[in-house]
């Protein structure tokens, strides 16, 4: 199963459509978790507490962990997320606050080393820029995470640059990228 994230707010998402062309290149079915339709809150004191004596306790039945047990079994995972102030809409980082589950995502070992223990072995990162897009606070730190710590090995990353600076066809730009995805390939 590969689960789409989509953290797309704008009705005429530029991201979402660049992301659908990955779906359909990728196939088969997928799971749309949109996070702008869920109810994601960052931890704040009591749920925190809440979160730490559970996982002490090894007990993971409460809905608060069914976000990243959704993650940990996905397949594939397709993350669309616009560029924002260098990095992405906050509303991603709550997603990751809340499914970083030290035993459901990730581990560690008796080195104190961190283990992943996510299914998936390909996750792509899907973006779409108004300037030119440095992946250092969106990109690189998924991957970081991903690779790092929750045992995904392969990240890619689809991206369309550009497309808010004056005198570019945005809609050209976008169109390429999709065309040429369909045409040869995601990468
Ligand atoms: C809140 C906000 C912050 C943005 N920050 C940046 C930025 O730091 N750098 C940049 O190149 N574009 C920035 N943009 C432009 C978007 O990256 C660009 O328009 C993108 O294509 C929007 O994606 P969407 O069509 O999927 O919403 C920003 C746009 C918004 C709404």
């Amino acid at each position: 199963m590969t689960l789409y994230i989509n953290c797309c707010v704008r009705e005429e998402s530029r991201t979402e459509r660049l992301a659908k062309a990955v779906l359909r290149k990728l196939g088969g079915e997928f799971t749309e978790l949109n996070l702008y339709e869920e109810n994601l809150k960052p931890l704040d004191r009591d749920t925190l507490n809440k979160r730490t004596a559970l996982i002490e306790k090894g007990d993971y039945r409460d809905p608060m962990f069914d976000y990243a047990k959704q993650f940990a079994n996905a397949d594939t995972i397709v993350i669309a997320a616009p560029y924002w102030d260098l990095s992405f809409p906050a509303t991603l980082k709550t997603y990751i606050e809340n499914i970083y589950i030290t035993g459901i995502v990730s581990a560690y070992d008796e080195k104190g080393m961190p283990v992943g223990l996510c299914k998936a072995t390909e996750l792509y990162y899907v973006t779409t820029a108004g300037g030119p897009y440095d992946p250092t606070y969106s990109y690189g730190y998924i991957e970081s995470l991903a690779k790092n710590f929750f045992g995904i090995p392969e990240t890619y990353l689809v991206k369309a640059e550009m497309l808010d600076i004056e005198g570019n066809d945005a809609e050209e730009t976008l169109n390429l990228e999709i065309d040429r995805i369909m045409k040869n390939g995601i990468l």
